[in-house]
């Protein structure tokens, strides 16, 4: 599996499994350890979750896993992000908003360590723009993380151009990544200019939502429908699942993007993964990026 250093102490691999949804799986421990050594042995060694996920609870369920099988954690990189607070019986907040206030990002990441049963985390994240954010406070917190080993490598999720360069103006250009939605119905980092800061300075976005948490497959809009018109005999063309047709799209990007696939089911991972092995032709790249009628080349 190709892998994408992010930092001299962490590289991901290139097709990374997302876990946003892993609350619905009722899986147990042993089951969840199944599924990671599954990945794993496809060479997905990198799997993606959050502080918020299931409800503040899916890092638990990463760490059961972890704990009845400790032999896991040498094998993998754990992605995990802060800053939203969301009512929840356990905790005071009345609404959700975000915090990345200096304290709130230190307690937080102690909180994940614990739940994730685990003394590192390899990639910490900010979950979404949060309109208060302070660099420079933020940037203080990342880098003290750091230096105490709690996280090997730092970014962001969600970014604008001009947050993103704000903030990584004041981590002395640390910042390893921006994780994003792109899928062939999903346009904004395009049209904003992210996909080119981020070239700008050799980052390598991860890509979240890349079928369009399945909208690609099972949505009746205009767009979606459109889309599939392209997506099947193209598909039959290249001799691949759809699937497989639509992470191609998004990994022949020369942004060099990691993909998170969000399901559940391995053989679905599968098709991901062949996605490394395709080469599109440039003119196909134009039709799929053209074909939900979403864009227009001037
Ligand atoms: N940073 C952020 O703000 C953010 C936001 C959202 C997600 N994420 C990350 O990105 C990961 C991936 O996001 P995602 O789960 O939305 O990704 P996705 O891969 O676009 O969508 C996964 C969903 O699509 C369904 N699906 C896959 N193939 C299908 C097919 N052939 N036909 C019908 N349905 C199909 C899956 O169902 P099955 O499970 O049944 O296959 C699953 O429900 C998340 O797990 C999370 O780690 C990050």
């Amino acid at each position: 599996m190709e892998k994408i250093q992010f930092n001299h102490e962490v590289s991901i691999s290139r097709i990374v499994q997302g876990f946003w949804r892993l609350h619905q799986w009722n899986l147990d421990a042993k089951q969840l350890v199944d599924f990671m050594h599954q990945c794993v042995d496809l060479g997905v060694t990198s799997f993606d979750t959050a502080e918020v996920y299931g409800n503040y609870n899916s890092e638990a369920l990463l760490g059961e896993a972890l704990s009845l099988d400790p032999s896991l954690r040498s094998k993998i990189e754990i992605i995990t992000k802060t800053g939203i607070n969301k009512p929840h019986p356990d905790r005071p907040y009345r609404n959700k908003y975000f915090d990345t206030t200096y304290d709130k990002i230190i307690q937080s990441c102690n909180e994940s360590l614990q739940k994730l049963n685990t003394l590192y985390i390899d990639v910490y994240l900010i979950h979404r723009e949060d309109p208060l954010i302070d660099h420079a406070e933020v940037a203080r917190a990342f880098n003290d993380l750091k230096q105490m080993g709690k996280i090997k490598a730092y970014g962001v999720s969600n970014f604008d151009p001009f947050k993103f360069e704000a903030l990584h103006e004041h981590t002395s250009k640390q910042l390893v990544t921006n994780q994003i939605e792109i899928s062939p119905l999903q346009f904004e980092h395009f049209n904003s200019g992210m996909l080119d800061l981020l070239q700008k300075h050799r980052i390598h976005p991860m890509i979240w939502s890349p079928l369009a948490g399945g909208a690609i497959f099972n949505s009746d809009t205009h767009e979606a429908c459109s889309l599939r018109k392209v997506l099947k005999p193209m598909a039959d063309k290249y001799q691949c699942e759809v699937d497989t047709l639509v992470y191609a799209w998004l990994l022949h990007h020369p942004v060099k993007a990691a993909v998170i696939s969000g399901s559940q089911k391995i053989e679905r991972l599968q098709n991901c993964v062949n996605a490394l092995q395709i080469n599109l032709e440039r003119e196909d790249w134009f039709e799929i990026y053209l074909a939900s009628g979403q864009q227009v080349l001037r």
